[in-house]
């Protein structure tokens, strides 16, 4: 079974958007992966089917009620493939990162909350195991465009999805650095060369100087990252080679 991903929104209109085009529109045409978008509308009750209220104790905006989300969460949960994590986006969740999105992709799928207005009902995480990924610290109107962004991670990840031309093995994060940089022609533009390393065709040389500009990179750019790279490097160089006797 296909790699299969729910979104549940009020606006199903705005998928598979730009998961429609380029690696993911390819994979989704070609069933690697399915998306299915579901209206959290269709899981109200009521003359006006309301999908959200007036937030308890007052304020601003409205809020996602807690009984509409909790049977559409439930009734994407009966669908199959079983299994899969619901994930509500979330500028409060952990930062969504390389890591998680390989972990998912290694999975059945998920099934995507998108909230709108000032967000769900809070006893949704008591009554159901949702669990809160954010994209990054700043807010969007609505979790839909934060989906996508999840989806598109996890989906170039599935196996085929990716040629050998565009491999991930040694892009950003993957081996805890940010990626080394990249040149195509001309040779000279306006002055500036391409590393005259990288015309010499020794690839043990062009190896090595990828990974330490990679490491730069990183270093100036994210200490953190770069702090966790430089502990388990040390760490490594520190244990004893397989085989030798200590
Ligand atoms: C206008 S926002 C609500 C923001 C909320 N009142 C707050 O201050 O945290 C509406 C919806 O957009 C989505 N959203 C906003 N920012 C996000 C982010 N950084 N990452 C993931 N989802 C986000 C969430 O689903 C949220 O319920």
């Amino acid at each position: 079974m296909s790699w299969s991903a729910t979104a549940l929104t009020l606006f199903p209109e705005m998928f598979p958007g730009p998961l429609g085009v380029s690696l993911a529109g390819k994979a989704l045409a070609n069933g690697t992966w399915s998306l299915k978008a579901v209206d959290i509308r269709g899981y109200a009750e009521g003359k006006h089917r309301n999908v959200d209220d007036t937030p308890a104790g007052g304020g601003a905006g409205m809020v996602m009620r807690v009984d509409v989300l909790a049977r559409a969460i439930d009734a994407a949960l009966a669908d199959e493939p079983k299994g899969r994590p619901v994930l509500y986006l979330s500028p409060r969740g952990p930062r969504f990162a390389q890591a998680f999105a390989r972990e998912l992709s290694e999975g059945p799928g998920a099934i995507f909350v998108c909230g709108r207005f000032e967000g769900v009902d809070e006893r949704i995480f008591a009554a159901r195991d949702v669990r809160e990924v954010s994209l990054g610290d700043f807010v969007l109107s609505g979790g839909e465009l934060a989906a996508m962004a999840v989806m598109d991670a996890c989906v170039r990840l599935l196996p085929g999805v990716m040629g050998d031309a565009e491999s991930h093995a040694e892009e950003s994060f993957e081996n805890g650095l940010l990626e080394y940089p990249h040149y195509t022609r001309p040779q000279n533009f306006e002055g500036h060369e391409i590393p005259a390393v990288l015309n010499g065709g020794h690839h043990q040389n062009i190896r090595d100087w990828r990974r330490a500009r990679a490491e730069d990179i990183t270093e100036t750019r994210r200490p953190d990252l770069w702090a966790a790279y430089a502990a388990r490097r040390d760490a490594d160089t520190q244990k004893p080679a397989k085989g030798r006797k200590v």
